[in-house]
């Protein structure tokens, strides 16, 4: 049987962060995988230039991680978590401890990236509530920011689309400001120079609704859904202090940057700033089975553990919260990366990344490329009166041309399994900028 599929085949699925109607008359359709390729339905080899959606960061159907979730599922295909439990959910939270940054002791598990962020918002409301400090439940996220699609996640977020449909979203909500200067920082290497005065905005914020109505402040280290805005030199550092002052936690939402993205097991490690709580999913899995995890540093844990023995201490979790099929997946995630080095390995292949990435600086419409670890995004000027068709035809004609990356407005992201060879990244930059030079 033929793989391709018919218009009327197309009809029932209603695809989620997709112009439904405009996708099922020219639809793009992959079947099946490997290492850093896809193939489409008509037999095309196609570079995936995004790792899946930001997740398959050891490439596509390897076997370790194959073989443990066929095993598994075999063996033990589902326990619970609540008042029970099995062996590798505690082998997984185990793992997860030894490669988090010192002080992240603690695991809960999710299945999703916006899981886990509502678990880490309700975390911070009830750790302060757990502290004797009840009042401290404001949350402060970032325009232009990600955190998933539920409601916290959503009311937290910074991008006007996902949030205009949904009315007023959680209360007690406030924002600071993003950090995204092309005036100043266009075409940085790396960290931009400019903005780190950016981070007092949350004393703004301080100023008006007062530290002590404040639980928590979440930021993605790199705001990649929004099209890779990286963090001005100092800004987390000061950020963090900030919070720090007033006793307010920060949240690291490193759904993207966890796993090696920035050539550092985490982002934190990267910058050297450690949060209160760490939200994670995707790579955790190599995007194999849903799943997510909160990393939480001890104080916060143990804030928890106070009261008596017998009383559940945290009233929150999932049906499929440490799910056993998951678990395996990442436990065979986790030997794949430690074994490969891959946890490590965009450290090298970063400046390999800005280099190929500056032949594209020749191309029409450019206003900017940045870089960080194997993150890079490209951001176009917009054709005028039609925002984000240019970034968005450039995605549809580079997967024709054999390439997979994202657009998001007018900026092109691009973050390659984190096993891409040198050569790859050229043939990715190569295509791109054919791609962008033949639409001008
Ligand atoms: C920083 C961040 N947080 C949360 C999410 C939501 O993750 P999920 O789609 O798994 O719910 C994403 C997804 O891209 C993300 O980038």
């Amino acid at each position: 049987m033929s793989a391709r599929l018919s218009t009327n085949d197309l009809e029932a699925y209603w695809m989620p962060f997709t112009a439904n109607r405009q996708y099922k008359k020219a639809p793009r359709l992959l079947v099946s995988a490997e290492r850093t390729h896809y193939t489409s339905d008509d037999g095309r080899r196609i570079l995936d230039g995004t790792s899946g959606l930001w997740c398959v960061d050891a490439g596509h159907c390897r076997p370790k991680i194959i073989e443990a979730i066929r095993a598994q599922v075999g063996e033990l295909d589902f326990a619970g978590s609540f008042q029970i439990g099995h062996p590798k959910a505690f082998e997984c939270a185990s793992k997860l401890v030894n490669i988090a940054p010192p002080g992240f002791d603690h695991v809960f598990f999710t299945n999703s990236g916006s899981e886990s962020v509502e678990t880490a918002l309700k975390m911070a409301i009830a750790y302060h509530r757990a502290k004797g400090n009840a009042t401290k439940v404001r949350l402060i996220g970032r325009e232009r920011g990600y955190h998933g699609v539920n409601f916290g996640g959503t009311s937290v977020g910074g991008i006007a689309n996902n949030r205009k449909m949904f009315g007023p979203l959680l209360s007690g909500v406030d924002h600071i400001r993003h950090t995204h200067d092309l005036s100043r920082n266009a075409f940085s290497r790396g960290e931009p120079e400019h903005g780190a005065e950016l981070a007092d905005d949350l004393e703004r914020l301080v100023a008006l609704h007062d530290a002590s109505t404040i639980a928590a402040v979440i930021v993605e280290p790199v705001a990649c859904s929004t099209g890779v805005l990286i963090p001005p030199k100092g800004y987390l550092k000061r950020l963090a202090a900030i919070c720090a002052k007033h006793d307010i936690l920060l949240i690291f939402d490193e759904v993207i940057t966890a796993f090696g993205r920035l050539g550092t097991p985490f982002g934190a490690d990267y910058f050297g700033v450690f949060p209160d709580l760490i939200t994670t999913a995707k790579g955790l899995t190599n995007g194999t089975v849903p799943m997510g995890a909160v990393l939480v540093k001890k104080e916060v844990h143990e804030a928890f553990m106070q009261g008596p023995e017998d009383v559940i201490d945290f009233f929150h979790g999932y049906t499929y919260s440490g799910h056993p099929v998951s678990c395996a997946a990442a436990i065979g995630t986790l030997e794949t990366y430690k074994e490969e080095g891959l946890l490590t390995r965009a450290a090298e292949l970063a400046p390999i990344g800005r280099k190929a990435s500056t032949r594209s600086k020749g191309c029409p419409h450019i206003l900017d490329i940045r870089n960080i670890g194997l993150i890079g995004a490209i951001e176009l000027e917009p054709i005028p009166g039609e925002p984000s068709k240019r970034a968005y035809n450039a995605f549809v004609e580079a997967s024709t041309e054999a390439l997979l990356v994202r657009s998001t407005g007018d900026i092109i992201a691009m973050s390659p399994p984190l096993i891409i060879e040198k050569q790859e990244i050229d043939q990715l930059i190569d295509i791109l900028s054919g791609v962008l030079k033949a639409a001008a």
